[in-house]
């Protein structure tokens, strides 16, 4: 019986933590990871890292979304608890997010029976910040840095007998060849790779800065939030729909300098470390699926894992659960196994 062997294309935290969830489920197949960039080079090292999936996030319908949004919550709330989850950047936070016009974006149906605390927040919480806030809710959940948890999860990858290859794939045809099922965690990627039109850029912009006094999150009004992480706090945002542009925009910096100082006026105080420019890989709904490809008279089996949007880090670990039963469902019959 020869072995197993799955390719997973794609570093950030989807592919990553996909590939970690698959070495659980296959512990002597042969797994590799191959992706064009790693770390710094990915979307997800952008990202604040806040667990608060948007509203309008969607999967295939909403059993299904509840359960990746579920499975992901348990997943990080379960690494925040073991002597790990410092190493991988993973801790609890509580904040506020602020409307001045509309009740509805406060409320978050998803996070309201799952954080251990989401409550409307008080005549007196509304005046923290200036600005004419009528709406309000506290919440705790979880907020996870990139910048610690790649190189975690690599090192989890590596460690467990992992490869790791660094290459752009231009057409699967090119990688197929001794791969028993292909998992795409390629992200924006997609859109070239799948012909994919329902898959779309939102550019967002964050100013990360050096704002140790800050512990709690803040969301205002125009895309305004403060996130606190490990190393930073994240200031943001915009986002700016079918905007490929990955260059820091200075009008961008300026205006979330300035509506994030204007909620919380002491960041003015606080240094740049540094301004990063991420394309959201947004797809409606988001496509985690499995299907047969005929290459050259080949066989492929795919299973897809992309277009979790401005999402991605709060849902990965659910996505990549489901991805593993659907890798199990496609191979099911291999004598492999
Ligand atoms: C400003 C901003 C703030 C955000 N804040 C949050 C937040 O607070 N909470 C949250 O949950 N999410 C947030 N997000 C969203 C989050 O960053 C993304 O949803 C997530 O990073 C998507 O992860 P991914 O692994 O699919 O994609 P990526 O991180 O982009 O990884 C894609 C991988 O695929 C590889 N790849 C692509 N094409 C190819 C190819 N042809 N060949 C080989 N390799 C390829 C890339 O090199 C990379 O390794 C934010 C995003 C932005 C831009
Ligand atoms: C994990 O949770 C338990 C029970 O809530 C708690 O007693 C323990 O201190 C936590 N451990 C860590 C490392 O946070
Ligand atoms: C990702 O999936 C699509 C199929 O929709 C395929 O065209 C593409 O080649 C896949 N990526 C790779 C490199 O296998
Ligand atoms: C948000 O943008 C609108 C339109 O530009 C503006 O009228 C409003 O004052 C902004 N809100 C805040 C809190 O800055």
């Amino acid at each position: 019986m020869s072995e197993l062997n799955i390719a997973v294309l794609g570093g950030g935290v989807v592919g990553l933590t996909t590939a970690i969830e698959l070495q659980k489920l296959y512990r002597n197949a042969n797994i590799d990871l191959i992706a064009s960039g790693f770390q710094s080079d990915t979307t997800s090292s952008v990202a604040a890292g806040l667990f608060r999936p948007g509203t309008s996030f969607c999967g295939p319908n909403e059993e299904i979304t509840r359960r990746w949004i579920n499975d992901a919550y348990r997943y990080w709330d379960d690494l925040r608890n073991t002597s790990e989850g410092a190493l991988a950047g993973v801790t609890e936070v509580s904040g506020y997010i602020f409307s001045s016009k509309y009740p509805n974006i406060v409320r978050n149906h998803y996070l309201e029976n799952l954080v251990p605390v989401y409550r409307p927040a008080t005549e007196k919480e509304l005046k923290l910040c200036p600005g004419n806030w009528k709406y309000g809710s506290f919440f705790t959940t979880i907020v996870t840095t990139c910048d610690y948890y790649l190189p975690w999860a690599t090192k989890k990858f590596l460690e467990k007998g992992g490869k790791i290859q660094k290459h752009h794939i231009k057409d699967i045809a090119s990688i197929s060849t001794g791969y028993d099922v292909i998992v795409n965690c390629t992200g924006l990627g997609a859109k070239w790779l799948c012909n994919d039109n329902k898959l779309v850029p939102i550019r967002g912009q964050v100013i990360k800065v050096e704002a140790p006094w800050i512990r709690t999150f803040f969301y205002g009004d125009n895309d305004t939030y403060i996130i606190p992480g490990f190393n930073s706090v994240t200031l943001g945002g915009c986002r700016q729909y079918e905007s490929y542009d990955d260059n820091v925009n200075k009008y961008d910096s300026l205006s979330i300098r300035e509506r994030c100082e204007a909620l919380v006026p002491n960041l003015k105080s606080a240094k740049t470390i540094k301004e990063l420019v991420g394309l959201r890989p947004h797809r409606s709904p988001v496509r985690v699926e499995k299907e047969v490809r005929h290459c050259n008279g080949q066989k492929i089996k795919i299973v897809h894992n992309y277009g979790h949007g401005g999402y991605g880090v709060t849902t990965a670990p659910g996505t990549a659960l489901y991805a593993c039963e659907l890798v199990r469902e496609s191979l099911a019959g291999n004598s492999k196994l």
